[in-house]
């Protein structure tokens, strides 16, 4: 299948723009730094995911396919996407979500919530302690959907059954494209970029451009940062990346260590402490971007790239005078997540001088 023949649907926007970052470029000093906004994807709130549905939407309409079901975890921006992708196709949508039911509905989930999909939680917080949890949690996981695709099955219903992340070879197709797009706004431009830099989650975002950069013979690097101390390992990525190869017929084969993927120091690792963990240093890279250049991340994902974009420019990752993009997935609901507030509130209100409280 040549990547040029694939068809899509647009869930969303493409052509997101590529806008240069004067202030962040002179607060952190190098080369000059741009942002790719997928952020402004246009579909529900945007973010990465709507260049993967695009393809993802296209093969479930034109192969029968009634319903999208998908997984993560509670605040997933990827199952929120798919819910409105799916709203948008006229088709169903269900989310099965990795946790116990919240009490409270916030962030992605009031989204999916008002969107209308049919929500499942696979809580195995009676594991907790277990040495095998993980192992038996994936099994129990596999188990929940399995028994709900054979019911909805029964009723008439088809489902296409999307792995965390949209991490399918359809769905990499549109971050293969996004190079293709990047390289000609470049050129219309007149950017020159030496680095991407992206966020490392299930990893579809960084395959996708590595092997879009690679097959386009891309002027730029491509760095995926870490988005959880437990990241997904190197190897397991290359062979993706080989599949998406095989597949497309682009005919390179990569090896582990020809990928660029950043976690940073073991003391303050870009990941935090733990995957959409609350954290202080995530949350500082999220006011910094707010605040040098308004524009808006979340603490489960871009803050942390972002935390990787910007110690790699202060430890010069980037030569001097190199020009590096840094891609806003998107994800900003995520800021609005009950657990996230609560820390914001901590760290930004509690103590905050306010300029004054004039009441009448
Ligand atoms: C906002 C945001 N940024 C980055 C990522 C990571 O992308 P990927 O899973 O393709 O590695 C995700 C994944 O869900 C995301 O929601």
């Amino acid at each position: 299948m040549k990547i040029e023949e694939l068809e899509k649907v647009n869930v969303g926007i493409t052509g997101t723009p590529i806008e240069y970052m004067p202030y962040m470029t002179k607060y952190l000093g190098g080369g000059k730094l741009y942002i790719k906004r997928d952020d402004l994807s246009g579909l529900a709130l945007g973010g990465n995911k709507t260049r993967k549905l695009d393809y993802i939407v296209k093969y479930a309409l034109d192969n029968g396919y009634t319903t999208l079901l998908t997984y993560g975890g509670v605040q997933t921006n990827h199952g929120r996407l798919t819910v409105a992708a799916a709203k948008k196709f006229g088709l169903k949508s269900i989310l099965v979500l990795k946790g116990a039911k919240p009490d409270y509905l916030s962030g992605n989930l009031l989204l999916d919530r008002l969107m209308g999909t049919e929500l499942y939680f696979v809580d195995t917080t009676s594991l907790d302690g277990d040495p095998e949890k993980d192992i038996k949690a994936k099994k129990f996981l596999k188990e929940c959907s399995e028994k709900i695709i054979a019911e909805k099955e029964k009723q008439g219903e088809k489902v296409l059954d999307i792995p965390v992340g949209g991490q399918t070879i359809i769905g990499a197709a549109g971050y293969i494209q996004a190079v293709k797009e990047i390289m000609e706004q470049m050129k219309a431009s007149n950017i020159k970029a030496d680095y991407v830099v992206c966020g490392y989650g299930s990893t579809g975002t960084f395959s996708g451009l590595w092997a879009g950069a690679k097959y386009y013979n891309a002027p730029f690097k491509v760095i995926g940062v870490t988005i959880e101390p437990d990241y997904v390992n190197p190897n397991e990525t290359a062979d993706f990346i080989n599949k998406i190869s095989d597949f497309y017929g682009f005919g390179f084969k990569c090896t582990a260590d020809e990928l660029d993927i950043e976690s940073g120091p073991e003391n303050e690792p870009y990941g935090g402490t733990g995957y959409n963990m609350p954290d202080e240093v995530t949350w500082d890279y999220v006011k910094l971007m707010a605040d040098k250049e308004a524009i808006i991340l979340d603490p489960c994902y871009t803050g942390k790239v972002f935390h990787g974009f910007a110690d790699m420019v202060k430890r010069g990752k980037f030569e001097k005078d190199k020009n590096a993009i840094f891609v806003n997935t998107g994800g900003a609901p995520g800021l609005w997540g009950k657990e996230q507030l609560d820390f914001a509130n901590d760290l930004f209100w509690k103590d905050y001088k306010v300029g004054g409280v004039m009441k009448f």
